[in-house]
């Protein structure tokens, strides 16, 4: 059975990956992608997100644009990872899809009441600020959707500040009200994708397909590891040197759940701590409720990722190049 889910995204390096391995991946329908202002302006990552369509030569899905800015706070972007452009590297194609007149809030509602219950899943790897608005403007879809499995947070560290993750910092309010509905929800957190590395010999792998959308990805990563180790990040202090590839592992999951471990675990959002604003706290002290809907990525079986990452950039062919 084809898992359907709508991808919302800041691209970004990892969220182009992530759009691309949902694409590829012959297990995913991909119903809808939805932009959001994070890693850049929701002008640019708009932009992007179209153009990673036309590598991936994706025809027939609506994209649609959201918010442009976080719920209560100014906006903070990611120029230092993403470049000026938020997906700096590789030359950009035109669009070749318009966007979907509606917000993508909407487009979120609609797609997911027009569709059977528990059959969308909502796969968000940018700030939450669409799904909290799509959630207060039509709270039933928290009973329809499968589970929402985001790329955020982490119960160790941050990467943004010592506490708090880049997704979850950007709009803690919009992450407060997403955490704290009563749909499933999978954290996949940074103690998750700081396990995603792309190594010498994962590049060497996409090289090697040799297609159009395999080089995209090549320079994609070439900028990503660039961006990494001359920032030397951080926020991303725990890593080896290698870039983590954050955002395909929240699409990895809903395509082979074994692809990683998971704990369940109440989770929430710290919005008033002076040093902690942002931080997602989850709560291991004891076995979890029976009615606990949350659980945190733990453990990522590598070898498996990376697979279903080259596997999905194969298939895709010469894209829409
Ligand atoms: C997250 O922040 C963004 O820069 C990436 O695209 C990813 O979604 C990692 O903290
Ligand atoms: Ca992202």
């Amino acid at each position: 059975m084809h898992q359907r889910i709508i991808l919302d995204c800041d691209p970004g390096h990892d969220d182009a990956i992530a759009m691309l391995l949902a694409h590829g991946n012959p297990g995913i329908e991909l119903l809808a992608v939805t932009t959001v202002a994070g890693n850049q302006t929701l002008d640019k990552v708009t932009r992007n997100a179209l153009a990673v369509a036309r590598v991936a030569g994706m025809t027939g899905v609506p994209f649609a644009s959201g918010s442009a800015r976080p719920l209560v706070r100014t906006l903070r972007t990611a120029a230092d990872i993403h470049g000026e452009t938020g997906l700096d590297g590789p030359a950009l194609p035109d669009p070749a899809l318009t966007l979907d007149h509606r917000h993508a809030a909407d487009l979120i509602i609609d797609t997911v009441m027009n569709h059977d219950a528990s059959t969308v899943t909502l796969v968000p790897t940018g700030p939450l600020t669409n799904i909290a608005l799509a959630v207060r403007k039509e709270p039933r879809i928290a009973d329809r959707v499968r589970e929402v499995v985001l790329m955020g947070g982490g119960y160790h560290a941050g990467n943004q500040t010592a506490a708090a993750e880049f997704n979850i910092i950007v709009d803690p309010e919009a992450a407060h009200i997403v955490f704290n509905e009563q749909w499933p929800l999978t954290m996949v957190g940074l103690d998750l994708t700081h396990q995603a590395l792309a190594t010498e010999d994962v590049s060497a792998r996409i090289a090697a397909v040799g297609t159009g959308p395999a080089r995209f990805v090549s320079e994609l990563l070439g900028f990503y590891s660039g961006a990494h180790r001359h920032a030397r990040n951080p926020r991303d202090s725990q890593s080896t040197g290698f870039p983590p590839v954050h955002d395909p592992c929240a699409v990895a999951r809903v395509i082979d759940p074994a692809v990683m471990t998971t704990r369940p675990a109440p989770l929430d959002v710290e919005l008033s701590g002076t040093l902690t604003l942002g931080m997602t706290v989850a709560d291991f002290r004891s076995p979890p409720s029976a009615d606990c809907t949350t659980s945190v990525a733990v453990d990522l079986d590598t070898e498996r990722f990376w697979a279903l990452v080259v596997d999905a950039v194969e298939r895709l062919g010469g894209g829409g190049l």
